[in-house]
């Protein structure tokens, strides 16, 4: 087998270690003693990937000596939800759970997010661990310390930055994650590329590869570096992991979470963002077809049908209003000037937003 990778992310008092390791579940519980967790742990996770892990992770921790205590959410986007919260707290709370205990997050960004918040909250803050198992939550969920849940007028409204202590990344977990869920996870991937690393996106060119470890290393490499330069997202270097989020977050908040994965709303807003850049920055036409070809060997959606009818188009706009990044209503927007370098901008008229509603109701060569 080969040696777990380590990839640190710097933060000072709260550094930590992801660590990606084919078979890192059924190591749990070592790995909880070397980061000296409290004697009770609480395992938050989906039905679905409960189902599959949840009970070598469970046997993982009480070999450790630890009390191991486990509740499940339903699978999807839904369950990243305020209502959900209460009785996840009264769980920790009966399962008498202290301050020296751990959250641990065993699922994709949904129970990562979810999870966090639970454990930033639970007596005023936890200790968490992540352990992702979707593709997106491995390269970037899971790290940089985002957790929260959606409220119907916006995503991820509510929330706190609650650093994990470590996060443990089983790429074996990836054979069982459908092929529509594995493209998602590479809109962010690409999104890497696109924002700090013009050769390792020309290497995503051709698709998903077989060994998704090299590209989950320099995934979370590029997002470890972003995050300690700039953990609480105040001097526009973490705003740039936001690339293609602006109209992404809205289009999927106005289809309704759960018609559109986040990956793929991403994908159509990272197309948005290289028209944009193209139109404002001069990106080349040739760069901006690529990053579309790219996304379409990834199995990504490009367009949203959805958008020409004109209320869709409202909720959309009305999303971005929204969005948490937006300030005094006016939307910031990451742009490429070329690939692997990024500018961040309010400059974006409604014209223009409404031309990019126009561009991503068609698929690419009708606009
Ligand atoms: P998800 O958590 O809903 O997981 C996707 C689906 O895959 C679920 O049905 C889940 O049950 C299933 N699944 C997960 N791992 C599996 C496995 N190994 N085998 C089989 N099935 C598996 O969604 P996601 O795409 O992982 O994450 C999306 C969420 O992440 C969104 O809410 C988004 O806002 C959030 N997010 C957060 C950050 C952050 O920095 N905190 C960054 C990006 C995205
Ligand atoms: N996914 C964006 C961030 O972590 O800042």
């Amino acid at each position: 087998m080969p040696a777990p990778l380590e990839i640190p992310v710097a933060l000072g008092p709260r550094s930590y270690v992801v660590r990606i390791a084919p078979k890192g579940l059924t190591m749990i519980g070592c790995q909880l003693n070397e980061i000296k967790a409290g004697p009770k742990v609480a395992l938050i996770s989906d039905e679905s990937v409960h189902s599959l892990y949840g009970e070598a992770v469970l046997a993982s921790i009480r070999s450790s000596g630890r009390e191991a205590y486990s509740i499940t959410v339903p699978p999807g986007e839904a369950s990243k939800d305020l209502a959900r919260l209460g009785p996840l707290l009264s769980f920790l709370a009966r399962s008498g759970l202290g301050r020296k205990d751990t959250v641990l997050a065993l699922g994709g960004g949904v129970i990562g997010d979810l999870a966090g918040f639970l454990a930033a909250s639970y007596l005023r803050g936890v200790p968490f661990v992540q352990a992702p198992t979707s593709l997106l939550a491995m390269v970037d969920s899971s790290v940089g310390g985002k957790t929260g849940v959606n409220l119907p007028e916006g995503k991820n409204l509510v929330g706190a930055f609650h650093q994990p202590r470590l996060v443990v990344i089983d790429t074996e977990t990836l054979a069982t994650l459908t092929p529509r869920e594995r493209s998602a996870g590479m809109a962010e991937v690409i999104k890497y590329g696109l924002i700090a690393d013009a050769p390792f996106f020309r290497s995503l060119r051709h698709g998903m590869p077989e060994d998704f470890g090299p590209i989950i290393r320099r995934s979370v490499e590029i997002k470890a570096e972003v995050v300690s330069k700039d953990e609480f997202e105040t001097t526009g270097l973490r705003a740039t992991l936001n690339f293609g989020h602006t109209l992404g977050h809205a289009i999927e908040n106005a289809a309704g979470y759960g018609v559109f994965l986040h990956g793929e709303a991403i994908s159509i807003g990272i197309r948005a963002a290289a028209h944009l850049s193209h139109k404002k920055l001069g990106l080349p036409l040739a760069d901006v077809r690529e990053i579309e070809a790219t996304l379409a060997a990834s199995g990504l959606p490009l367009h949203a049908p959805q958008v020409s009818d004109p209320l869709t188009r409202t909720k959309i706009l009305s999303a971005m209003k929204l969005d948490k990044k937006a300030e005094g209503g006016v939307n910031r927007w990451i742009l490429l000037p070329a690939i692997g370098q990024t500018v961040v901008t309010d400059h974006v008229s409604l014209d223009d937003v409404e031309a990019l509603l126009s561009l991503i109701a068609t698929p690419p060569g009708q606009f």
